[in-house]
């Protein structure tokens, strides 16, 4: 199964201009699935996510010699059009008896892969497909059973299992119950023996299979036994009355008899209903409890609610983890995932059934996502609108996780992947109430989601697969309703009983037939069937927006007024790390830090000061010289975060603007002269100072190179204060004294000279602005400052020389 997925990658990748017709983004989007999933270019029939085992010369032994459980084996050439079209089926019938792994497994292995052919030969494979039935314990020199496969039908190939296992050998599959019709006497004695709480018994024909069907499909559960009674015991079809052929009636320790209700008397009815006793538990899972008196194993108080309905405060819950958790883990989202995100956003924006505080604030985020012009974004930058720090009114997101329906019996059981399916769901059923013009919308966007962000990497992986084999299937935007519910019961069959599932919400095919009865019906042979004409409303009824129930939900003033509170202690700390920075800069200087940390304070005016500062700097750096210095810097350690390519610093600007800001609330507290001071540069750095700063990072950042070339002293004052300098064209002071101390002393020490001279330049600056000179305050401060510098300089000169004059005349 290693090598499968060629098949279908090479049917997919013919399918790209088709998938790709929108734009070639999603053509781009689409390779890069291709190219981000290599295991997907393997060749064979089989993947991991079909319950088969895959054989290979490494596992054929302890597989098939001396195993507890029978075993069916596929012998198959993956270029073998018989076999091609027979793994479909083999698949299905994986699914259909995957219940009965402890008594039969299936296996495959490709006997056109170099490396097996060794194991074909062994076993004396001559044509494909050949299935082989190898009995429990089978011997070394076992060449297994033939078994024939003639046959696209599944219920026959499960017929010849059961056949196969009932002729089974000595010694016996301890997993497999025996299979035989029982008698009355070995019923009287029943509970005398067994220790469980309910005994099945399937009162049927001789030719019928549903009684030992039903007992393999209970073969991993525990509390129930099934055993079937043939029509003739006539002892036990007269005491009990039974008419009906098959019928399923209980037995209880107390020698009551109950008749099973189920809609329909076919297997499938009666494992759903047998499974879903009480008491009846999979073997290795903890007991199950009854609804409502879960175990509280969970922090919060448990949350009743009921198990047929959809809740808002889940879809909330999983917009919460995954905007502001799972992409957090995303410093800067660009390429395929940014493509990716823009989808699901888009998707989310559409048409996410949320109250209008929600819906608002997904419609900014889109809207903000679109404008987006490069080929990255920052999560910063993306939580900025994600918090509303613009503050727009009506629009937030709940913070934090409130699950209701989707809640756990333990903290690591259902939550966010539960959310993330009904999320899904959702969408695609208002997709369609909508009357969405591209089918594949919904499905696309949670492609992309998951296969660029779900943080469960398996299940990116196995959702792939699904996707990519038969995506391309869905045309309708009822097929797309289907398409995803269909896959999710297949993930449901795979998890049944998996470390994963929580024991109180067992994995069922959805919907039971209790919660939908017209969404089951059977064939004429008795086979289940799902009935889609029904399924499709019942899924169109239960995912709809009106069903939806807004039970513990927060508040959605109080949801405002907790954003307005974080936003106002968010305002007031900038004010006050605004103090501190200046403060910082003239009694405790953060050396490379705080040159980030400036640059970009004002939220609102980032998207000019993007746009303005890619001007500049093209014009300046142009060509080969740019080229020679990004690649520089390249080579340059990680320890100084200007040593990082350039591209990759304008990247990663958004981002490390955020780690000062915590640095700076850690600081001590702050001086209290300085607060006048501080609030002085608050209030003038402006606009004005900003687009300094855009203009001037050119000039910075060729400082910058300069530093990292020759550590020469540069200005480190601040970033406003360097933008303020370099907005007046001043170049580097030049290395004239203590060269050999590092940059970080040598910057302290300019901060520190800055720091004396800034209230006397502040004052000089107001009246420079009185007077409305084009520069800012803080321009005409740092003229000051060199100006004082220069005059101290000529000062030391003067007197140096004059000294030295004296020395010579003395
Ligand atoms: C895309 C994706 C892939 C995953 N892949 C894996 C994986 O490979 N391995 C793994 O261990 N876990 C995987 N998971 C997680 C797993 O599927 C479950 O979400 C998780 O185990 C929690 O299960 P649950 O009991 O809450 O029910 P879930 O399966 O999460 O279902 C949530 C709710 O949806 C409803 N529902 C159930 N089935 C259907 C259906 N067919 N159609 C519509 N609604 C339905 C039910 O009300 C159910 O309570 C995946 C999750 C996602 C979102
Ligand atoms: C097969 O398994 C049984 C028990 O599982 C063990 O006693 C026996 O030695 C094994 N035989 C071989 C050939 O490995
Ligand atoms: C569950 O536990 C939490 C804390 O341990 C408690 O506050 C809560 O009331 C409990 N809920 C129930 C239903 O017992
Ligand atoms: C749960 O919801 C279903 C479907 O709306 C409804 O029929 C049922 O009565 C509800 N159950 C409870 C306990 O409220």
């Amino acid at each position: 199964m290693a090598r499968r997925r060629g098949g279908a990658t090479s049917r997919f990748t013919g399918e790209i201009p088709k998938s790709a017709g929108k734009s070639a983004t999603s053509a781009v989007v689409w390779l890069c699935f291709c190219l981000l999933f290599p295991s997907a270019a393997e060749a064979g029939l089989y993947t991991a996510t079909d319950q088969l085992l895959p054989l290979s010369p490494d596992n054929v032994e302890p597989l098939l010699i001396n195993s507890t459980a029978a075993v069916l084996v596929e012998f198959y050439a993956s270029w073998c059009g018989h076999c091609i079209a027979f793994s479909p089926v083999y698949k299905r019938l994986a699914r259909d008896i995957k219940e009965w792994k402890p008594a039969v497994d299936l296996a495959a292995i490709d006997c056109a892969a170099e490396e097996n052919r060794k194991v074909c030969t062994a076993f004396g494979i001559k044509a494909y497909p050949t299935i082989k039935f190898f009995h429990a314990y089978s011997k070394a020199d076992s060449k297994g059973q033939s078994f024939r496969a003639s046959t696209h039908e599944v219920w026959v190939l499960r017929h010849r299992i059961i056949d196969k296992l009932e002729s089974h050998e000595e010694p016996w599959p301890p997993a497999c119950p025996p299979l035989e019709p029982t008698s009355q006497a070995e019923i009287d004695s029943f509970f005398e023996t067994n220790n469980v709480q309910h005994l099945a018994l399937i009162f049927e024909d001789a030719t019928s299979y549903i009684g030992r069907e039903v007992t393999l499909d209970l073969l991993q559960f525990e509390n129930v036994a099934v055993r079937r009674v043939l029509s003739t015991e006539e002892g036990l079809v007269t005491k009990l009355g039974v008419t009906e052929f098959p019928s399923c009636y209980l037995y209880s320790a107390g020698g009551n008899f109950t008749r099973l209700k189920v809609n329909i008397e076919a297997r499938a009815f009666y494992s759903y209903a047998l499974q879903a006793l009480p008491g009846v538990r999979r073997s290795g899972k903890p007991p199950p409890v009854a609804a409502g008196v879960v175990t509280n194993h969970t922090q919060e108080p448990w949350k009743p609610f009921n198990r047929s309905r959809v809740y808002m405060a889940d879809l909330e819950s999983t917009l919460h983890y995954s905007l502001r958790v799972e992409l957090a883990a995303h410093t800067v989202i660009k390429g395929g995932a940014l493509t990716s995100l823009r989808e699901y956003v888009s998707v989310l924006a559409k048409y996410f059934p949320g109250r209008p505080v929600v819906t608002n604030l997904l419609k900014s985020l889109n809207a903000w996502l679109q404008n987006q012009t490069g080929d990255e974004i920052s999560y910063e930058a993306l939580r900025e609108i994600l918090d509303n720090t613009a503050q727009s009114p009506n629009t937030a997101l709940p913070e934090g996780e409130r699950w209701v329906a989707c809640q756990g019996s333990q903290p690591h059981f259902r939550r966010y992947p539960c959310g993330m399916w009904s999320l899904f769901h959702v969408l695609t059923v208002q997709a369609k109430d909508a009357g969405g013009t591209d089918p594949k919308e919904v499905l696309s966007a949670m492609r992309s989601y998951v296969h660029s962000f779900f943080g469960c990497r398996a299940c990116a992986e196995h959702f792939e697969v699904m996707a990519e084999e038969s995506l391309v299937e869905v045309d309708t935007l009822s097929s797309a309703v289907l398409w995803l519910w269909s896959r999710h019961n297949r993930v449901n069959n795979r998890l049944a009983g998996a470390l994963s599932e929580d024991p109180n919400f067992p994995k069922v095919q959805w919907p039971s037939p209790e919660m939908c009865p017209g969404c089951h019906s059977v064939k004429d042979n008795g086979e289940h069937r799902w009935s889609q004409p029904q399924v499709l409303p019942f899924l169109m009824s239960y995912f709809s927006s009106s069903s939806i129930l807004a039970d513990h939900l927060e508040d959605e003033n109080q949801i405002l007024a907790k954003q307005r509170e974080k936003h106002a202690l968010l305002s007031q700390q900038r004010v006050e790390r605004k103090a501190r920075e200046a403060s910082d800069s003239m009694m405790h200087p953060l050396p490379s830090q705080s040159t980030v940390q400036d640059e970009e304070e004002e939220e609102e005016e980032e998207e000019e000061e993007e746009e303005e500062e890619e001007g500049p700097r093209d014009e300046e750096e142009q060509g080969g010289e740019r080229a020679a210095a990004d690649e520089m810097e390249r080579k340059k350690s990680d320890t100084n975060p200007w040593g990082k390519p350039q591209v990759e610093v304008d990247q990663g600007r958004r981002q490390a603007r955020r780690k000062p800001r915590i640095v700076g609330l850690r600081m001590p507290e702050l001086q209290e002269d300085i607060v006048d001071l501080d609030s002085f540069v608050y209030q003038n750095y402006k606009a004005k100072a900003l687009q300094g700063v855009a203009a001037t990072r050119v000039k910075q950042r060729s400082l910058q190179r300069k530093e990292e070339r020759d550590p020469g002293p540069v200005f480190g004052l601040g970033s406003d204060l360097d933008a303020g300098l370099g907005m007046v064209g001043l170049q580097p002071l030049e290395a004239d004294f203590e060269l050999e101390l590092g940059q970080q002393r040598k910057r302290l020490q300019n901060r520190e000279l800055s720091g004396q001279r800034f209230v006397e330049e502040a004052e000089l600056a107001r009246w420079v602005s009185v007077l409305s000179i084009g520069f800012s305050k803080v321009d005409i401060s740092l003229c000051v400052v060199l100006y004082f510098l220069s005059f101290t300089c000529l000062l030391a000169m003067y007197l140096f020389f004059k000294n030295r004059l004296r020395l010579r005349v003395g």
